[in-house]
C-alpha cells in the first residue's frame, strides 16, 4: 500500500480525506529538515507540501522509493525540480486553487497602502484622532501597471477594472487579442509601461528574467508617487531601491506580501513611513487552503493509486488510461532498450527511433522515453523512468531522435530502434502479437520472429546448413533447455542470426564452445524481464 508523508501544515479536510481513503497510508511529519528530512523521504512512496519544507537535491539523492511530490499551492520553489526529475519523481501542484486569495490580497494591500488603514489604526491605538495626517488616494481613475498575467495577474485586474482602475498589463506569453478582451491595455515591456502607472503589482514566478525586475534604473523612469505591490515572490523587487526610493520621494508606498528569503524577520523597509508588510498570506484564507490541501491530496492519491499525472511540473500531462492502452508497446520499446544495451556494450552516442504504423499515430514521445529506460537500466545508480529518462540521456550527451512514418509494412505497428555507439552501429525491431507479447521481427538486416523475454542467446553466424543442430548438442550436453528458436537471414547463404530462449544461463564453458564454432562470428547473452514482467513505474496500481 502506498505510504505518504505530510510535510507542512495542511488543512483539516485534506488530511480528513487523506484518512478516509483505505488505499493509502499516510504520516503527519512537519519541521523536518537535512538529514532528518532526507532520512525519512526513503520511507514514502508521496509526499505532500506547502512552501515551509525546503526539498533540496541533497535531500533526494538516492532515493529509491519516493515517487511523487504535490505542492498545495502554486510556487515549486521550494522543490529542486531538477534533482526531482534526475531521481524520477513526480512534482505536481494546484495552480488554481489560491488565485481568487492572493488576488484579493494585492488588492487589500493596494486599498490598505492607499488609504493608510495600518498607520492609522495604530496611531488610534496610539491615543491620536489625527484625520488630516491620513489622507489617502482612491483607486477610481488611477492607473495600474500589472506584470505577469496569468492566473492571479488576470484576477487582479477584473477586481481593479471593477474599482475603475485603468489597467496596462506586460506578460510575453499573453496575446494582444486575449489582453483587450479582458479590458487590459498590453504594453511591449515593462519599462514602457512604468512611466504611465499609480501602481504597479507583479504576479510572475522568480526567474532569472524577473529577479530584480524593479530596481534603481526603473524607478528613475517610473511615475513619481507610484506605490508599489508584490504579492508573487520576494526579489522581484530590489529592496534596498525600493528603501532608497520611498526615502526620495519618487515612491509614495510599499507593500510586500513575500521576501527574497523566508521566514523573513529583517528588512530594509521595515518600519519605513509608506511600507506596509504582510508575512507571505497570500494564500492564506480558509477557502484557499481548503482547496488547494483537497486537490493536492487527490492528485497525489489519484497518481499513486492510478498512475494519472496532472499539474505537474516537470513531466507532461500522462492518465491512466494513455498508459494502459499504450502498455503494450510500452514494454516492447523498454524490451528493446533492455536488448540493445547487451547486443553492445560500448559507450552509446545517439539514438534514432522509428515509429511505423498505427503506432506512428500515439505518444511516441513516452515509447522513446520508454526505451531510454531499457537502454539506461543497468548503466546508472537511478532507477530510470518516464519522468527522467529523458534528463538522464541528455546529461550523457546521447541524442534520441524520432521519425514517424505513417504508411503500414507487413505489421499493423513495428518500433525500430538504431543505436549507435563507440564501436558501431546496430538495430533491431519489435513489434507486439496480441496486447501483451512482445516479438523481435528484425535485427540488423536479417528478419525473423523472436520472444523478446527471459534470458535469450543472440548468435551472428554464416547461413551453412548444420548450425542449430550444433548450438543444441552444445547446450545439450551442458543440460541447458532451448525453450524457443528462432533464426533470420538477408538472403540465402548470407549472414544469419539465431535467437535462442533458454531456461537458465549458459556457463562460460558452454558459451566458449558456441564461440569456438567456425561458422559463428559472435554470440552473446541478453536477460530480459519474464513474459509479462513490467517495469515498476508501468506496473497497473489498482
Ligand atoms: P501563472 O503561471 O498563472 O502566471 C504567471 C504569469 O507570469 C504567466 O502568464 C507568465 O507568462 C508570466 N511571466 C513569466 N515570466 C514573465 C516575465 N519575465 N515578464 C512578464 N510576465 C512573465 O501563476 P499565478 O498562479 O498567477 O502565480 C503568480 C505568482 O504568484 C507565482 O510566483 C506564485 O508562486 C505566486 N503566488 C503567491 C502567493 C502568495 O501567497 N503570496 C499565492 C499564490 C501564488
Ligand atoms: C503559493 O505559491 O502557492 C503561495 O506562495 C502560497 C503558499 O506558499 O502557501
Amino acid at each position: 500500500m502506498p505510504h505518504v508523508i505530510v510535510l507542512d501544515q495542511l488543512s483539516p479536510q485534506g488530511l480528513e480525506l487523506l484518512a478516509a481513503d483505505p488505499r493509502i497510508e499516510f504520516d503527519v511529519r512537519t519541521g523536518l529538515a537535512g538529514d532528518e528530512l532526507r532520512e525519512a523521504l526513503t520511507h514514502y512512496d508521496g509526499a505532500l507540501c506547502r512552501s515551509g519544507v525546503k526539498i533540496t537535491a541533497d535531500v533526494l539523492e538516492g532515493n529509491q522509493r519516493l515517487k511523487a511530490i504535490v505542492r498545495a499551492g502554486v510556487g515549486t520553489d521550494n522543490i529542486d525540480g531538477q534533482a526531482a526529475t534526475r531521481q524520477g519523481i513526480v512534482v505536481m501542484n494546484t495552480p488554481a486553487g489560491n488565485t481568487v486569495s492572493t488576488a484579493e490580497h494585492a488588492i487589500a494591500l493596494m486599498l490598505a497602502l492607499s488609504r493608510n488603514v495600518a498607520p492609522a489604526y495604530q496611531s488610534l491605538l496610539e491615543g491620536r484622532w489625527d484625520r488630516k495626517k491620513f489622507t489617502g488616494a482612491q483607486l477610481a481613475g488611477k492607473t495600474l501597471g500589472i506584470v505577469g498575467l496569468g492566473r492571479i495577474g488576470q484576477a487582479v485586474a477584473a477586481r481593479a477594472i471593477a474599482f475603475q482602475m485603468r489597467v496596462l498589463g506586460y506578460d510575453p506569453y499573453l496575446a494582444r487579442q486575449r489582453a483587450a478582451e479582458l479590458g487590459i491595455e498590453l504594453i511591449d515591456s515593462v519599462d514602457a509601461m512604468l512611466p504611465e502607472v499609480d501602481y504597479l503589482t507583479v504576479h510572475t514566478p522568480l526567474s532569472e528574467q524577473t529577479r530584480g525586475l524593479i530596481g534603481k534604473k526603473e524607478l528613475e523612469i517610473i511615475k513619481p508617487g507610484a506605490r508599489l505591490i508584490n504579492c508573487a515572490r520576494g526579489g522581484i523587487y530590489d529592496e534596498e531601491a525600493l528603501a532608497a526610493g520611498l526615502k526620495s520621494g519618487v515612491l509614495a508606498g510599499v507593500a510586500l506580501d513575500v521576501y527574497p528569503v523566508e521566514p523573513c524577520t529583517k528588512s530594509p523597509l521595515f518600519g519605513m513611513p509608506g511600507v506596509l508588510c504582510t508575512p507571505h498570506l497570500g494564500a492564506s484564507t480558509d477557502e484557499a487552503q481548503t482547496q488547494v490541501a483537497v486537490e493536492g491530496v487527490n492528485l497525489l492519491i489519484d497518481f499513486l493509486t492510478t498512475g494519472n499525472i496532472r499539474h505537474a511540473v516537470n513531466v507532461s500531462p500522462l492518465d491512466a488510461q494513455t498508459l494502459e492502452n499504450l502498455s503494450g508497446y510500452l514494454d516492447v520499446a523498454y524490451r528493446l532498450g533492455l536488448l540493445m544495451a547487451q547486443l553492445d556494450t560500448a559507450p552509446a552516442k545517439a539514438c534514432r527511433m522509428q515509429y511505423r504504423g498505427d503506432i506512428a499515430d500515439k505518444d511516441t514521445t513516452l515509447l522513446s522515453a520508454s526505451f531510454a529506460c531499457g537502454l539506461l537500466e543497468h548503466a546508472l545508480d537511478i532507477k530510470p523512468n518516464i519522468v527522467n529518462a529523458s534528463l538522464l540521456l541528455n546529461e550523457r550527451g546521447i541524442e534520441l531522435v524520432e521519425n514517424k512514418q505513417k504508411g503500414k509494412g507487413p505489421f499493423a505497428s513495428v518500433i525500430r530502434a538504431e543505436l549507435q555507439t563507440a564501436d558501431g552501429y546496430n538495430q533491431a525491431t519489435g513489434t507486439l502479437f496480441g496486447h501483451n507479447m512482445p516479438r523481435l521481427v528484425q535485427l540488423g538486416e536479417n528478419q525473423l520472429e523472436a520472444f523478446l523475454d527471459g534470458i535469450l542467446m543472440v548468435f551472428f553466424h554464416r547461413d551453412i546448413p548444420g548450425i542449430i543442430g550444433a548450438v543444441g548438442s552444445i547446450f545439450g550436453r551442458h543440460k541447458i533447455n532451448i525453450a524457443q528458436m528462432a533464426v533470420g537471414r538477408a538472403a540465402r547463404g548470407a549472414e544469419a542470426v539465431g535467437v535462442l530462449n533458454l531456461d537458465d544461463i549458459p556457463s562460460e564453458e558452454a558459451m566458449a564452445e558456441v564461440h569456438n564454432h567456425p561458422a559463428i562470428h559472435h554470440a552473446v547473452i541478453i536477460q530480459l524481464p519474464a513474459a509479462g514482467q513490467l517495469p515498476a513505474w508501468l506496473q497497473r496500481r489498482t
